[in-house]
């Protein structure tokens, strides 16, 4: 007596074949994606829950950042705003719109909001963002021009070579401390080599202050 399997099963060795390999390839392409620096690459910009907008907040309005990322100053992370810090205009300014009614209700449920993060170094690598900013470095050096972003976007790689770049002279953006978070600073060459020789500043590249 002979077992009729259907006819299908003919194609099972192929298509475990094929199985196997696209989950080799799944394998690969997955650490690709989330090891390699395209993760966040330059343009890389996620649509936000809220359409907040820098261009309307800190370009038009002139808001600086501080009074949003005020961390940055003291620590690695610039971190965002809690919606505390925007219901203390949204509590009364367009409170019709459903974009603030979005933010309101996040508010009321004390929830935060779950931002998209735009900005990621993988965790091997170690960043600071108040050795930077107290050195002098303004936030366009890395970010570009947020106050004409309407919704923010990666403006620089973020790669290995960018880091050692500026590291190796940093002179090309150095300015006073008190002006780092000023958009249209334009680069003073003789100053920022006075600064880098006052401050004495060398931004280090040996592997272990960036991979610890
Ligand atoms: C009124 C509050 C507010 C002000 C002022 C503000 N920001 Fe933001 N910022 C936010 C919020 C909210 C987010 C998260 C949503 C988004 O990405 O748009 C954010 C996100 C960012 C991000 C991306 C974060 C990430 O996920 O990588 C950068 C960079 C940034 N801000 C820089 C700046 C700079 C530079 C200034 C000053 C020119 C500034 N911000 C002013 C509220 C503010
Ligand atoms: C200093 C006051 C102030 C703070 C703080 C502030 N905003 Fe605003 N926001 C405004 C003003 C003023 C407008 C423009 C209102 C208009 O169009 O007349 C506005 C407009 C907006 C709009 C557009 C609303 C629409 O539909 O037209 C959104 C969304 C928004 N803000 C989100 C936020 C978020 C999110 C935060 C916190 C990260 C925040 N705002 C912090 C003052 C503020
Ligand atoms: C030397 C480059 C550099 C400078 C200068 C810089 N940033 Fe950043 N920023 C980065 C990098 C790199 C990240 C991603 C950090 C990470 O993934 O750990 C980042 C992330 C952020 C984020 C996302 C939240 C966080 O803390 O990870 C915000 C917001 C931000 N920066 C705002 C600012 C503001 C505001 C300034 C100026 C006062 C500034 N940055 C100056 C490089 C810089
Ligand atoms: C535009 C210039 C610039 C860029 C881009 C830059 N740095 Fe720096 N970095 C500096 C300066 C200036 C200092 C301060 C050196 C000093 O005070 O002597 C510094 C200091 C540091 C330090 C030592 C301070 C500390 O916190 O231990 C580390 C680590 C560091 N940077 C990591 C990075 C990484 C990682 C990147 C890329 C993601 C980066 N930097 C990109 C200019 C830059
Ligand atoms: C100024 C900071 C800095 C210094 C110094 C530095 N690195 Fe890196 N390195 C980074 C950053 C940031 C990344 C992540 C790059 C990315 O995500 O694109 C990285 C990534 C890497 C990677 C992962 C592969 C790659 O290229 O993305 C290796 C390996 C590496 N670094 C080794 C080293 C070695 C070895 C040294 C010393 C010769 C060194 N790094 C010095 C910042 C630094």
């Amino acid at each position: 007596m002979t077992v009729n399997f259907p006819k299908w099963t003919n194609q099972l060795p192929t298509m475990a074949a094929l199985a196997v390999l696209s989950g080799g390839l799944f394998v690969v392409l997955t650490v690709w994606y989330f090891f390699s620096p395209k993760f966040t690459d330059v343009g890389y910009s996620p649509t936000q829950p809220i359409a907040y907008s820098h261009k309307l907040h800190a370009g038009l309005m002139g808001m600086d950042c501080r009074y949003c990322h005020g961390a940055v100053e003291l620590g690695p992370h610039a971190g965002v705003p809690a919606t505390e810090v925007c219901m203390n205009c949204h509590k009364t300014v367009r409170t019709e719109s459903p974009e603030i009614q979005k933010l309101t209700a996040a508010h009321e449920a004390g929830l935060p909001v779950r931002w998209k993060k735009v900005h990621l170094l993988p965790d091997y690598a170690f960043f600071n963002h108040a050795a930077h900013v107290q050195a002098g470095v303004g936030c366009a050096s890395c970010h570009g021009r947020i106050d004409q972003m309407e919704e923010v976007r990666q403006d620089q790689p973020l790669s290995m070579g960018w880091c050692l770049e500026c590291h190796r002279a940093p002179e090309n953006a150095l300015r006073p401390s008190d002006r780092v978070t000023e958009m249209g600073y334009e680069h003073d060459a003789a100053l920022a080599l006075r600064l880098k020789q006052e401050k004495n500043i060398n931004p280090p590249t040996h592997c272990s202050a960036c991979h610890r």
